[in-house]
């Protein structure tokens, strides 16, 4: 799914070492199918050349208000009425403190300045030495562009080209996408409170063996996310997976049921939304020595007690806040025979309006899915696509079954 399809941004450059990064982001606009226009300030192009990034943008790249490539001489007016955004990115001190003043010496903050402000949104990563940022004159300035309107993103933390290592970094190109498509999405669940459990639980049976399944978290992930982008604050509950947590997403991990049963326990009073992805184990064993189980020659194999875990959804569910609809329940089956039978069964079972089931064999660590949506008025169908887009649909029909879209 290309994320920015048909979108146009002009891309600014200011004078900064992360100008190295901004190649690397063009590249990253277009493959999710954005248009770029790059526009350098001179103190860009002593970081990197207008033709690296001509090259990269597939268009010439201006820097002067006075180019006569412009037939009408007004580059600034011409360049920017068609874009989706302007983004900064680097954007320098200096540049920030110019856009602050609504300064327009040259044809970047020119531009800046003389966007509609309604329809072109100007959006700025800023990059510099960690005391550059930390200096309440680029703290002040980036708080008061943010009550201007412009949309300021965040800054990484680490290694800095000058040596020192601290808060003022660039996002990385990927990083910036990702805002850029966040930026994008539609907030249809702004203001919600939203509790995803995720992944597998780890049942211990000895201190080197367990009970677990081959949920890899990753349709809990996407939702996560979609939700997240759709102006949500969102709180994932991770059994153990091998996956980076969404940006903007707290994540709280767990190991086994029982603990993901207290975690969401603890905070469901705060949720407006709950979606259950997690594949929990329906049993643990009743005691997990502290030593490993060692292989017994005469006595053969173990005998392991189970005894049923804690249903976190059916709890949920059973919440008075639930059953009045103060907060919606979103139940996950995975199936490998009979899904929809299996999955309108399973609604009723579970208490809850929606429940989403899926193939697990067939889905299981993969990217796509296909899901089936059942509720007391039917079923529908989302077919085989990826889990990032699934997700996104997921969104859409809880959103507009909360009445939030
Ligand atoms: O009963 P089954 O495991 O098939 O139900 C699946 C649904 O119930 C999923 O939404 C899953 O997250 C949830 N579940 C739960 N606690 C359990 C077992 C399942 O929340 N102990």
């Amino acid at each position: 799914m290309k994320q920015l399809n048909n979108k146009h941004f002009v891309l600014g450059l200011t004078g900064g070492i992360a100008c190295y990064k901004a190649a690397e982001l063009c590249r990253s606009l277009i493959k999710q199918g954005a248009t770029v226009q790059v526009v350098m300030t001179d103190a860009a192009s002593q970081f990197i050349t207008p033709v690296t990034m001509q090259a990269l943008s597939d268009r010439p790249v201006f820097s002067s208000q006075w180019d006569p490539r412009q037939t009408n001489n007004m580059a600034h007016i011409n360049l920017s009425r068609d874009a989706d955004a302007i983004l900064i990115a680097p954007a320098s001190a200096d540049f920030v403190a110019k856009l602050l003043h609504g300064r327009a010496d040259d044809l970047l903050s020119l531009m800046c300045l003389a966007r509609p402000i309604d329809k072109v949104p100007l959006i700025i990563a800023p990059a510099m030495n960690k005391e550059m940022w930390a200096n309440p004159a680029t703290q002040r300035n980036t708080a008061q562009l943010k009550l201007d309107g412009v949309h300021v993103l965040g800054v990484g933390v680490g290694d800095q080209a000058c040596g020192e290592v601290g808060d003022g970094r660039m996002l990385e190109p990927f990083e910036i996408v990702e805002e850029l498509e966040s930026f994008f999405t539609k907030k249809v669940l702004k203001g919600k409170h939203v509790l995803i459990t995720a992944g597998p639980t780890y049942e211990a049976i000895d201190p080197v063996r367990g009970i677990t399944n081959l949920s890899s978290g990753k349709m809990g992930f996407a939702i996560a996310k979609a939700c997240q982008r759709a102006g949500a604050f969102v709180r994932l509950i991770s059994g153990p997976v091998a996956l980076n947590s969404p940006r903007g997403v707290e994540r709280i991990n767990v190991t086994s049921a029982q603990q993901m049963y207290q975690a969401v326990l603890e905070r469901v009073s705060q949720a407006d939304i709950f979606v259950a992805t997690a594949a929990v184990a329906d049993w643990r064993a009743s005691s997990s020595g502290e030593q490993k189980i060692k292989k017994m020659n005469t006595s053969g194999p173990p005998q392991i007690d189970l005894v049923e875990n804690p249903d976190i959804l059916k709890t949920v569910a059973q919440l008075p806040k639930a059953k009045s609809g103060e907060l919606y329940c979103v139940g996950f089956a995975a199936e490998s025979e009979e899904l929809q039978t299996l999955a309108v069964a399973k609604r009723k079972s579970k208490g809850v309006p929606l429940l989403v089931a899926n193939l697990g064999p067939a889905t299981f660590g993969r990217d796509e899915n296909a899901l089936l949506l059942v509720d007391e008025t039917g079923v529908r169908e989302l077919a085989w696509a990826s889990k990032d887009e699934l997700a996104v649909e997921l969104v859409g029909e809880i959103s507009r079954r909360i009445g939030s879209s």
